[in-house]
């Protein structure tokens, strides 16, 4: 019985020197040592001998055992070693082959929009000034007059990083920032950037766009200055014929609080598709810094004012260039962004 295994164990071992593949690899393994395999049968009929030629021989065939599982692991290693150098030497990349050209890009449809927009106001003195995406509960709302619990938070739900950070809603937290870095400087600063809400995703409004902030603090500074500076922008960027119309309006932030229209850049007030046929079009929210956010960002009201906007970046772009769907912004289409 002990020939007959060793004999057994040597006839595995050649087979597994000439297995090539995984099926072949597979169907040894069960012809040895599987459920129903040769060395199994063996282990089985230890019973079938005289007890006194028990013990060495189920020392023997486990042994046997343990030896043609280990080659079969190295074997299967094996296997899988010469695999993966065969297709590494298959797929062998000829460096010396010429790279295929890849075109000059371009700068997204949004940058160039920001970047026209820097320009203008950095004709009037502005300053771009960048703050972060990521901000505080209290920079975000509470700085900016709205504690907890007040109504408009609502307007602004966003995206919740924990209990008291949050992705920004619009860039006015950068306001507090600015002035508390600036004081007791005046201050001039345009501030870019991402703004997220948690919102319905339609043609017109996306959880995630741009917006530009502008912020003046000084001395002697008014509602004229702000909407004098407005009129200009939308001047040097539409057209000198541009004419601007003012609405009251409400921010927590601002005090008083208005919108600022600029007529139709199509239909030059006729009413028309674009303008839903108003005749006019949204150009920013605005008004005066309100005495708490001054406050706030270190300036003292009684001797200080200022004026903020907050300007959108794709609908002005949408409207400019006839884009009928914001979505097209951030679904980095080439074909799509080509255009512009
Ligand atoms: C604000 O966010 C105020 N912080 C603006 C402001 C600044 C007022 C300083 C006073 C002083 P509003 O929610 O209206 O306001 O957003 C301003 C602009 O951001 C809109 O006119 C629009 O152009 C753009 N915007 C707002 N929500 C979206 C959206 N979901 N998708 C695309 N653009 C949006």
């Amino acid at each position: 019985m002990l020939n007959q295994l060793n004999q057994l164990e040597q006839e595995a071992l050649s087979a597994l020197e000439a297995v090539e593949g995984g099926d072949a690899l597979s169907a040894w393994h069960r012809q040895y040592l599987g459920k129903k395999g040769a060395l199994t049968h063996m282990l089985r009929s230890v019973g079938d001998l005289p007890p006194e030629e028990r013990p060495a021989f189920g020392r023997a065939a486990n042994a046997a055992k343990i030896k043609l599982e280990a080659a079969y692991q190295a074997r299967e290693e094996a296997l899988r070693h010469a695999e993966v150098a065969r297709e590494l030497k298959g797929k062998a990349i000829d460096v010396t082959l010429p790279g295929r050209p890849t075109g000059p890009g371009h700068l997204h449809i949004t940058t160039q929009t920001l970047r026209r927009y820097y320009e203008i106001f950095a004709a009037m003195g502005f300053q771009v000034y960048e703050s972060p995406e990521v901000e505080t509960d209290e920079m975000n709302f509470g700085l900016l007059n709205m504690p907890p619990h007040h109504p408009a938070r609502d307007m602004w739900d966003t995206f919740w990083i924990s209990d008291e950070l949050l992705l920004r809603t619009h860039t006015s937290p950068g306001q507090i920032r600015v002035m508390r870095e600036r004081y007791p400087e005046p201050i001039r600063v345009v501030l870019p950037g991402k703004c997220y809400r948690y919102e319905q995703i339609t043609a017109r409004s996306e959880h995630q766009f741009y917006q530009l902030e502008g912020l003046a603090v000084g001395r002697a500074i008014t509602m004229t200055d702000l909407i004098g500076t407005l009129t200009h922008f939308a001047r040097r960027l539409y057209g000198l014929e541009r004419r601007i119309r003012i609405r009251g309006s409400y921010f927590p932030f601002t005090e008083p609080s208005i919108e600022a229209d600029m007529d139709c850049i199509l239909c030059r007030g006729e009413g028309c598709r674009v303008c839903k046929y108003s005749g006019w079009l949204e150009i920013a929210g605005a008004g005066m810094v309100h005495p708490v956010v001054l406050q706030n960002g270190g300036y003292d009201p009684a001797e200080w004012s200022g004026f903020a906007f907050g300007l959108g970046v794709e609908r002005p772009a949408m409207q400019r260039y006839n884009i009928d769907d914001i979505r097209m912004f951030y679904t980095n289409d080439l074909r799509f962004l080509r255009q512009f």
